[in-house]
């Protein structure tokens, strides 16, 4: 049978900053994914247009985010991974997409409102690309008849209104689009900040202690780590509870990733220690883990002709799919 194996789309914004939530999260997965799916790992960079400032080096942050998923596992010959702006069939899909969808079903997006409200305060940059956001994610899964998305629990809303959408013109038009389906990832799905784990873990918080980097030094990950958030349990004690030991839960959430071992494990190896033996644990996993990871990276970072060969492959391979399928699409609406 040709191509029996589900198809799986994932992507990332370009941002040399991706952090260990990033990785636990995403990246992690991505290397096995290969064995069980076509993959298709896309560099978002049209996405961060919609942030973009003067101090953001654009073309510098695809080629660093290029070679962290080559570090990460990623490999060009099993996979395609290929810059999102270099196939322009992403933009044209998007704006059909658009006239497929309602202002009103788009405006209802969480990450949406949470960025307004943030920029509103800051009286920033509400650009239209924010609130179109969704519907180019949409168009990266639909393009390549996905069916399979591995998403945190933030994209889970995008994901979503990318069914309804493809279903909505399906209605009209007959099977065009082939309707994805989330793949959840059981634990890590969403690593909290250090010092506030009652929220995300993200790459662009202001305070940089809240964010283990993948690419940071790792001496200053130490530091970060010994002054995580724990709680104030006594004797204290180290187990699983989201709600009771956000804290505690987040830094096993952290270890059980990045060791590959089970937290209920964890939890009887952890037994009994105090928190502080706890962090010197996670930092010594940390520190190996990243430095590791940064080797790995580097390699690749320092070869710029061989990125921008496996960019231009992945580029040619992504639009020999995505033209054809775009053709698909086109001619169903009457656009040939
Ligand atoms: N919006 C995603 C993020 O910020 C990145 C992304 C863009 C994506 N296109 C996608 C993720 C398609 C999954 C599928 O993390």
């Amino acid at each position: 049978m040709i191509n029996s194996k589900p198809i799986l789309f994932s992507a990332v914004q370009p941002s040399g900053n991706l952090s260990i939530g990033n990785y636990i999260g995403t990246m992690r997965h991505w290397s096995s994914f290969q064995d069980n799916y076509e993959c298709l790992y896309c560099i978002a960079d049209l996405h961060s247009l919609t942030t973009l400032n003067k101090n953001f080096f654009l073309k510098k942050s695809v080629l660093d985010t290029l070679a962290l998923y080559l570090a990460c596992g990623v490999n060009p010959t099993k996979s395609i991974i290929f810059i999102q702006s270099h196939v322009y069939q992403h933009s044209q899909l998007h704006w059909i997409l658009s006239c497929f969808s309602q202002f009103g079903e788009l405006s209802r997006m969480t990450q949406f409102k949470n960025k307004r409200k943030i920029e509103e305060n800051c009286v920033e940059n509400i650009n239209i690309g924010l609130f179109n956001y969704p519907l180019l994610m949409s168009s990266d899964i639909l393009l390549y008849q996905t069916n399979l998305v591995p998403v945190g629990k933030d994209q889970k809303q995008h994901l979503e209104l990318t069914r309804n959408i493809a279903n909505r013109f399906n209605l009209l038009y007959g099977d065009i689009f082939t309707l994805p389906d989330s793949l959840i990832t059981k634990n890590g799905s969403k690593i909290m900040s250090l010092l506030d784990p009652t929220k995300k873990m993200s790459k662009s918080d202001t305070i940089k202690n809240n964010v283990i980097f993948l690419l940071e030094d790792i001496s200053s990950v130490f530091l970060k780590i010994k002054n995580a958030v724990t709680d104030s349990e006594t004797p204290p004690k180290i187990y699983y509870d989201i709600k009771k030991k956000p804290g505690i839960s987040n830094l096993l959430e952290i270890l059980s990733a990045i060791t590959n071992k089970n937290i209920s494990i964890l939890e009887k190896e952890l037994d009994g220690i105090m928190y502080s033996e706890f962090k010197n644990i996670i930092f010594d996993n940390v520190s190996k883990f990243l430095y590791k990871l940064q080797k790995s990276y580097l390699d690749y970072r320092n070869d710029e002709s061989y990125l921008k060969k496996i960019a231009k492959e992945g580029a040619i391979k992504a639009r020999l799919k995505s033209e054809k399928f775009l053709k698909r699409v086109s001619s169903a609406i009457g656009l040939d």
